[in-house]
């Protein structure tokens, strides 16, 4: 008999200190909470860390739909993007009125199979998005080149990937176009929230306006503390904007990057250790040097059963996750119903995401992998 243990261990949390309830209660002690001073101050504290012009909104999703559409793609165009990712992708596209056209994955580092994604260009194609899954991004200099090449706009979900480097540069801080999301599990969080990243200027800018309902130049009115009465509007735009509430946890989370990213890219080495005495369990092979893990997923490798896994697990008052359903399954965003993506296909049914987060210990992580053992040998 094993015994149980105390307290549940999450798959995610968020991770605040005082120093996030101490910036909110100062917005509210301020008694404007929209869009001004404090999400001015986070786009530029950003922009400083990315070394590029940032635009904050609302949540990741938001900042995929904005970016599609300053970007002209909408009703006839296709986007390619792999089906192993969350929904939200997805339905960013196609609340564009765009076509996601589910692409397969690298069965590596489950990011977007380029080889298979030029398969199935059209002339509809305008754009591809790599998905930067559990916070790496595979072969991104490979996607460029094959984007370039292919006169396609590539546009990053980097939902996953603040933080991550590649080849030593910051994710978001070299390529077209970035889309980072702040949610409340995200490698920082503003609550909820996300934010595009991007040289093009024209993009930004259309972003900032159908941000703000398509109010031209309000950006610059919010930040000056003034209201637009007097505007035009001559795109479609949405109630996308980020509050000072929301930019204030995020400017201490910002802060608190160094040590936030420290703890997670800790954690996932101290899996890679554990679970390396395992055989039947393979995890992603990253270079923590690099990536900042949002997520731990692992693949089980012997057949054996996730969903008595998954509960035995949690029985023990462990959570497990699925990350994540491929979209080509789902009714609204299948293809045909026939539609088959081999290495997709294969590899979700084997994959199962260990808890992490920064308050995560490795006494846990010791209990996670102990626990997994036994249960895979009996
Ligand atoms: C891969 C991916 N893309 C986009 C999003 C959307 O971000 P948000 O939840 O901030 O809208 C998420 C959120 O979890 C995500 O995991």
């Amino acid at each position: 008999m094993i015994s149980k243990t105390p307290s549940l261990i999450r798959l995610s949390k968020s991770c605040l200190s005082e120093a996030e309830k101490h910036a909110v209660m100062a917005v509210l002690d301020s008694e404007f909470l929209g869009m001004g001073e404090e999400v001015k101050l986070f786009e530029q504290e950003l922009s400083a860390f990315l070394g590029r012009p940032v635009a904050c909104v609302v949540n990741g999703t938001a900042a995929l739909h904005l970016t599609l559409q300053a970007c002209g793609i909408g009703r006839g165009d296709e986007v390619l993007v792999q089906s192993l990712t969350y929904v939200a992708s997805f339905q960013a596209i196609s609340a564009t009125g765009a076509t996601p056209v589910p692409c397969d994955i690298d069965p590596e580092t489950l990011t977007l199979d380029w080889r298979d994604a030029e398969k199935r260009i059209t002339p509809r194609t305008k754009a591809v998005m790599p998905v930067h899954y559990s916070g790496g991004v595979g072969k991104l200099d490979e996607i460029y080149h094959f984007a370039k090449s292919c006169g396609l706009r590539t546009i990053e979900d980097a939902a996953h990937a603040f933080g991550t480097k590649y080849h030593g540069q910051l994710v978001g801080s070299f390529g077209d176009i970035a889309c980072f999301s702040f949610d409340g599990i995200k490698n920082i969080t503003s609550g909820e929230g996300g934010c595009i990243v991007s040289n093009d200027e024209e993009v930004m800018s259309r972003v900032r306006d159908a941000r703000l309902l398509g109010v031209e130049k309000d950006t610059e009115k919010r930040f000056q503390g003034q209201r637009s009465w007097d505007f035009d509007v001559t795109a479609q735009g949405w109630r996308y904007h980020m509050s000072d509430i929301m930019a204030a946890i995020g400017r201490v989370q910002l802060q608190r990057f160094p040590e936030l990213a420290a703890k997670r890219q800790k954690l996932a080495r101290y899996y890679d250790r554990k679970l390396s005495q395992l055989s039947f369990v393979t995890p992603l092979a990253h270079n923590y040097q690099e990536v900042v893990p949002h997520i731990y997923p692992i693949r089980l490798t012997d057949g054996t059963s996730r969903t008595s896994l998954r509960q035995d697990l949690l029985d023990f008052g462990i959570q497990t996750g699925l990350h994540y359903q491929p979209n080509h399954c789902l009714s609204f965003f299948a293809p045909s119903p026939n539609y088959k993506l081999p290495v997709t296909d294969r590899v979700y049914p084997t994959l199962m995401t260990l808890p992490l987060h920064p308050d995560l210990s490795t006494e846990q992580i010791g209990l996670i992998c102990d626990r997994l053992s036994k249960l895979l040998k009996t």
